[in-house]
């Protein structure tokens, strides 16, 4: 490779587009005009919009946010504007030129699909990612992605209800991340995202009380990351479709092991809060390792972890 041969940075998650592998996560990048100062979102492979209901929600009552040492514990309850105001007032907002994922939640299937209809045939709308996993809600979510056939239900009742390319987020919080994954490849699934939150608790010593109101909340953020790296790896494993890796994710470096693990894409979550820019600042770090590394084409890196026999 010549020395200012430009990188390949392109990949394809499961039928969307990126112009490079690296996406920012759910719920913690707002409707992406938020960041409009600090980033311009095309330097950027996609944005997964926070999760979309079928109608507004509020989310839980404070507190819902708290530190831990190397990450954050939260419990927001999915609050969003309901998926009608994000397709009429959101979308619209966000720059062109980057692709959108809409993240999808419902209490059953029916309105998971429901929810999914609204989205399909919505210019600006890339793809869909199904949030099966959240932690921290009162019906839903963690439900889905923690037993085998409700997951398969969930996917195929959204799977039917659109033609979008169709990824499903799952929980970490199971026994066997390869068996939930091989649920959504059979189901019809065009890629997995994982993980979501690590279901935890804090607690307040000087009030005795849970640190958040809602009790549990999901971990995220740097602790969680090499939890994260086992669970691509071993669904990368379990499937043929591709997988986006996510968990802790705040460099570069922390997103090629990733794709080593086997993740054709990475979503940077928890980091945002730290640092606007951290999306794209791991986007251009993986040009640099590359070129500094021979690698022509990043794709190439996809799960060529070595492993000793
Ligand atoms: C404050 C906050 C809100 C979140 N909201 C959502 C959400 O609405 N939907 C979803 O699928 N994941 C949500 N997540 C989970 C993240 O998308 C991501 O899966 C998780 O935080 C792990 O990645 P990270 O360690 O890079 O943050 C949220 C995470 C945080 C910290």
């Amino acid at each position: 490779m010549s020395a200012s041969a430009p990188i390949n940075t392109a990949v394809d998650l499961g039928g969307i587009a990126l112009r490079n592998p690296v996406l920012t996560a759910s719920g913690t990048f707002g409707y992406g005009t938020e960041f409009g100062p600090f980033l311009d979102l095309r330097r950027i492979g996609g944005f997964v919009a926070k999760s979309l209901t079928l109608e507004p929600r509020h989310g839980n009552l404070p507190a819902r946010i708290v530190e831990t040492p190397a990450g954050m514990l939260n419990a927001i309850g999915l609050e969003n504007v309901g998926v009608d105001a994000f397709v009429r007032e959101k979308l619209p907002a966000l720059p062109d030129g980057v692709p959108v994922v809409a993240s999808v939640f419902g209490s059953e299937p029916a309105s998971y699909a429901e929810v999914c209809k609204r989205l399909t045939g919505v210019p600006r709308v890339a793809g869909l990612e199904i949030n099966a996993s959240c932690p921290h809600v009162k019906s839903g979510g963690i439900e889905f992605g923690q037993d085998p056939t409700l997951l398969a239900d969930l996917v195929r009742a959204t799977r039917s209800a659109t033609n979008l390319p169709l990824l499903i987020k799952l929980s970490p919080n199971v026994t066997s991340i390869a068996e939930m994954a091989r649920v959504c490849e059979d189901q019809g699934a065009d890629g997995i995202s994982l993980i979501n939150t690590l279901q935890a608790l804090e607690v307040d010593l000087a009030t005795r009380r849970p640190a958040l109101r809602n009790v549990l909340g999901g971990l995220s953020g740097p602790a969680i990351r090499p939890v994260a790296l086992r669970m691509v790896w071993q669904a990368s494993r379990a499937v043929a479709i591709p997988i986006c890796g996510i968990g802790g994710i705040a460099t570069a470096e922390d997103a090629l092991k990733f794709l080593l693990c086997g993740a054709s894409a990475v979503q940077v979550g928890t980091a945002n809060y730290t640092n606007p820019m951290a999306a794209a600042e791991v986007a251009d770090g993986i040009v640099a390792w590359c070129a500094a590394n021979g690698v022509a084409r990043v794709a190439d890196l996809v799960g060529t972890l070595e492993v000793p026999e």
